[in-house]
């Protein structure tokens, strides 16, 4: 959460750190700031409340060509102007910005007040970290030296950018668990905390590890290890494309990225198909397969069910038990984990720190981890021991939709390559049906005005289809803050059916022939008790009629590849009910894309 942007170049530094910081919103959006140095001294500007309120105050001028950015989502403090980054330290010769937590932050107030810094400003648990380092910095008078001072006293997580009023030749910087890259421009050097706030500027990028340091200057940047020691650092060329980060024509990049998924989809798979054999090229995977006992599935949120759509498709095609488990839970059953385990993490960002945090345990035990991730160079591919990559393109929207659906496509190619099945024609068929269940937009939108005000809503699915309902229940309560659930929908009548009423949307997923009357009688028995039904269906079958007020009819696939088409109209349903009720669908309340704190 929260992203960091920083400059160092010739003229002004403001429009630089805030262009960055445009394209780091993603990463939290309560509050926004920048700081520059002035004639000897620091000017700090903040606002509350999205970017738009600090660039339509910004004051730009007597700027040295050297700043630093930040954009907020709070932990410590609510979103105010105060409670904003940057903060400065309490003599102003320091200023900082941080994301993450320190953990310690009270007892460092404490140890700091023996030393007269008694003064704060804000409620976070960032402001400690500029008076700490403007303590040792006082007496060293090496900026770097006094942030690794002040990092030694440190618990937490960090990513940390800080200048001085006295040094307008250099920025330093460090992290620990939370994402940082390098930007290497000619005569300017830049800071952020993901790739896309540099891109339009530079594709030449060095990542920075956990504990690592950087002292960037107009002409050279330096790493430093964790006992300050040099290190060398290889230069990445990033090749994607600054306008695969736009929106493209589309009024939100939610909506651009649900259209995107045919393209991502096909993407993701059709590389690893030559001459109709899928190939992944994964050695881990070749050389673990025939003493394979199981498998565990690590993720959160919207990766996590694609995770419970991998374990249904491996347990089926591959017959291998398969456990998922939410990566912040996980520690209850790292310990059972052994070298002869396979974990697989799933993350579109791979800066997500319960997942990262996880994979660690499973590694301390010995066992090895295969990661599904998207953001190639992320901190999770570098700790991992293979990555397959989804090939979605940058993921902007914060509700996550073309990363789910070429995850999807991820453990659809793992189970097919474990089980040697040979269903490729069927996989690369996926993205055209796709495509056709984005045919649907026209029906969903004129449904979703008729059920925007609803507040009673329900999705209910058996088996791989309860999956499904658990990720479009995810998608509308984090867009729409409508507060629905998802049951199995075998579950219903052991307690939760008594929320049914006149008045009660449901909308139930139908693509596994096993499960069908099943569901049918299900559905039959929510509209006894005045529930209006919604079903979406890759299958034909006369009995629906009468148990749904309205069907979805979705192009068939091979069923253990249907929760990639199921999805479809239930992302296409969270949109326009938000957008019906005229909220932000790309930056939800309380939301961030990147979840780095745990
Ligand atoms: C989904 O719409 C959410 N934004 C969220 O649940 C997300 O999937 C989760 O935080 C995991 O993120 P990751 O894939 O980047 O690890």
């Amino acid at each position: 959460m929260c992203g960091i942007v920083g400059y160092i170049g010739q003229g002004p530094s403001s429009p630089v750190l805030v262009e960055g910081l445009s394209k780091l919103a993603y990463r939290g959006y309560d509050s926004s700031g920048i700081a520059f140095l002035d004639n000897g001294s620091i000017t700090v500007q903040k606002a509350a409340g999205k970017l738009e309120k600090l660039t339509e105050r910004l004051i730009i001028g007597g700027d040295e060509g050297i700043g630093i950015g930040h954009t907020r989502w709070a932990t410590h403090g609510p979103a105010t102007t105060e409670n904003a980054h940057p903060h400065l330290s309490q003599h102003k010769q320091i200023v900082i910005v941080h994301n993450g937590i320190i953990e310690n932050h009270l007892a460092l107030k404490n140890e700091l007040s023996w030393f007269g810094y008694d003064t704060y400003l804000s409620e976070t648990d960032s402001e400690v970290v500029a008076h700490l380092i403007e303590h040792f910095y006082r007496s060293s008078h090496d900026l770097l030296e006094a942030l690794h001072q002040a990092v030694e006293k440190m618990e937490g997580s960090y990513a940390i950018a800080a200048l001085a009023a006295d040094r307008p030749q250099e920025i330093v910087a460090v992290r620990k668990n939370s994402p940082l890259i390098i930007g290497l421009g000619e005569g300017e050097n830049f800071l952020a905390s993901d790739v896309p706030a540099i891109l339009s500027r530079t594709r030449r990028v060095m990542y920075l590890n956990d504990d690592e340091y950087a002292r960037l200057g107009r002409e050279k940047v330096e790493i430093f290890a964790r006992d300050l020691s040099p290190i060398d650092r290889e230069v990445c060329q990033i090749d994607w494309d600054i306008k695969t980060a736009e929106k493209g024509g589309y009024d939100t990049f939610t909506l651009k990225e649900i259209h995107e998924q045919p393209r991502a989809i096909r993407e993701t798979i059709s590389h690893r198909i030559k001459q109709g054999r899928l190939s992944l090229e994964l050695e881990l995977l070749e050389s673990m397969a025939p003493s394979l006992q199981r498998i565990t599935i690590v993720a959160c949120g919207t990766a996590y069910h694609a995770g419970l759509i991998g374990k249904t498709v491996i347990e089926e095609l591959v017959g291998l038990p398969v456990q998922v488990e939410i990566a912040s839970e996980f520690w209850s059953v790292a310990r059972f984990l052994t070298p002869a385990d396979l974990v697989i993490a799933v993350s579109q960002s791979g800066e997500t720190i319960d997942t990262l945090q996880a994979i660690r345990l499973a590694r301390r035990a010995g066992a090895k981890v295969l990661s599904i991730l998207n953001v190639v160079g992320s901190t999770l591919a570098r700790e991992s021991d293979a990555v397959l990559y989804t090939w979605a393109g940058p993921e902007i929207g914060v509700a996550s939709t073309k990363a789910y659906t070429t995850q999807l496509a991820a453990f659809f190619m793992l189970a097919l390559s474990l089980s040697g099945s040979g269903q490729e024609a069927e996989l690369l068929e996926l993205a055209d049906q796709v495509d056709q269940a984005l045919a649907t937009e026209e029906t969903i939108r004129r449904i979703a005005r008729e059920q925007a005000a609803n507040e009673k809503i329900m999705f209910l699915g058996r088996g791989v289809d309860y999956y499904t309902a658990l990720e479009a229940s995810l998608k509308l309560k984090e867009i729409s803050y409508i507060n629905c659930l998802a049951m199995p929908a075998g579950e219903l009548k052991h307690g939760t059916i008594a929320l049914v009423e006149p008045g009660t949307w449901v909308v139930a997923f139908l693509t596994q022939s096993q499960t069908y009357d099943k569901m049918v009688s299900n559905l039959k028995e929510v509209r006894a008790r005045g529930a209006k039904v919604l079903a979406i269906t890759c299958l034909s079958g006369d009995s629906l009629a009468d148990a749904a007020d309205e069907i979805i009819h979705l192009p068939k696939t091979l069923e253990h590849y249907a929760p990639m088409v199921s999805i479809i109209p239930a992302q296409l349903l969270a949109y326009y009910i938000a957008t019906e009720r005229g909220l932000d669908v790309d930056q939800p309340r309380n939301l961030a894309k990147s979840v780095t704190v745990e």
